[in-house]
């Protein structure tokens, strides 16, 4: 129960779920339905967390795989339930679908319902996931919920506030669910922490930093993101992508000034103004907002667009109040629930779309046709 899978390096997929009782970490896959013609094995954790004590929390990986091709597969030795993914194209075009602070509501399921027709190949969460804070039994439920989506397509996550679950004294360790139930490829990116990693996909690469990780110039975080700038090779990957929770631009009156957004801000954006990313995907504000090109604080063409995409449908409600007046940088903005496409159509175009949950249709609310910025001479010496 609980599956939900994950790109894990070149061609692999890591597949997690989770059994009552103590069962072999092994799945069998192929392409065609109930012909297993692979196998491979992986590793079992739990974790304990006050009185509450996890079940048998698999993990593997598999591989390697073609490209935009359906796989089936079955987890463990005697489960008769046959799951089935699509991995990604190897290239152009691509489509990612985004959403931040899902939790597990109505909105939420109304938000996967609209996202579940959109077709997509990888699902980005920039942090905030279950809303358990520290229920345990809602990580559970939140397994349940995602699991038709996320056992189809990659689901690609960061963490939020609500996923750190430390209390003093108690339980002194931060993000024990989250690290134990939602392994990222950090190790396969050369990251130290599962707190922050990157991964390359049909041409686009995309850095999932942590907010709530040591982000200053002197630590892991930063020293790592340096290094795997330096892996990024824009004709191979063309596309530079970010994804975070607590965003560095913001015009909502909800979460201003709060150390996560401008600390990281202050310490991180020369470093991804100087690299040309693309796009910034941030959730924690729980509404949608899209800025023009920016960098400090101005407008710059070759600075990223910013997008909050706090609005997947948690407990807490919407952030419906916004300052005034509007600035001059945010091209949009809305308190709605919904969710977000990123279609990358070639190596120089991507389509931005927002779609609002109120539309029984899916009509884009908002949406900005974007220039790949390493295709851009001004920005951009190749
Ligand atoms: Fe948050």
């Amino acid at each position: 129960m609980q599956v939900h899978i994950s790109l894990s390096g070149n061609n692999h997929m890591r597949i997690s779920w989770i059994t009552v009782f103590r069962t072999p970490a092994i799945i069998h896959y192929g392409t065609s339905p109930g012909n297993y013609t692979s196998s491979a094995k992986g590793s079992t954790n739990m974790y304990h967390y006050l009185k509450y004590d996890s079940g048998s929390i698999h993990d593997v990986v598999i591989g390697p795989l073609k490209p935009n091709t359906i796989y089936y597969y079955r987890c463990g030795n005697k489960s008769t339930q046959e799951f089935n993914f699509k991995t990604p194209p190897q290239r152009f075009p691509i489509k990612f679908a985004v959403a931040g602070d899902l939790g597990q509501t109505e909105w939420t399921s109304s938000t996967l319902q609209h996202i579940v027709k959109s077709n997509y190949d990888v699902l980005l969460l920039p942090g905030d996931l279950s809303y358990a804070d520290m229920y345990q039994p809602w990580w559970d439920t939140f397994g349940y919920l995602v699991q038709p989506l996320a056992s189809k397509r990659p689901w690609m996550v960061t963490q939020g506030n609500h996923e750190i679950e430390k209390i003093p004294k108690i339980h002194k360790e931060k993000f024990t669910a989250y690290n134990a139930r939602w392994v990222m490829p950090y190790e396969e990116s050369g990251s130290p922490s599962n707190l922050f990693y990157s991964f390359e996909v049909g041409g686009v690469h995309v850095i999932m930093l942590g907010s709530y990780a040591e982000f200053e110039s002197d630590s892991t975080q930063y020293r790592w993101l340096m290094s795997d700038l330096k892996k990024v090779d824009r004709k191979r990957t063309p596309w530079l992508v970010v994804v975070l929770h607590a965003p560095w631009y913001n015009s909502n009156r909800a979460h201003q000034s709060e150390y996560e957004s401008i600390g990281m801000k202050n310490a991180m954006e020369d470093v991804l103004y100087e690299a040309r990313v693309d796009v910034v995907l941030a959730g924690h504000v729980h509404a949608y907002e899209r800025f023009s090109r920016v960098y400090k604080d101005r407008a710059n063409e070759c600075g990223p667009v910013y997008i909050t995409i706090g609005d997947g449908g948690n407990r807490e409600g919407l952030d419906m109040w916004f300052l005034d007046p509007q600035p001059k940088l945010t091209a949009y903005r809305e308190p709605s629930f919904g969710h977000g496409l990123f279609y990358v159509k070639n190596a120089t175009h991507a389509v931005w779309t927002w779609h609002r949950n109120d539309d029984h249709v899916a009509v884009a609310s908002d949406q900005v046709v974007l220039r790949n910025l390493a295709s851009v001479s001004a920005c951009y010496n190749v």
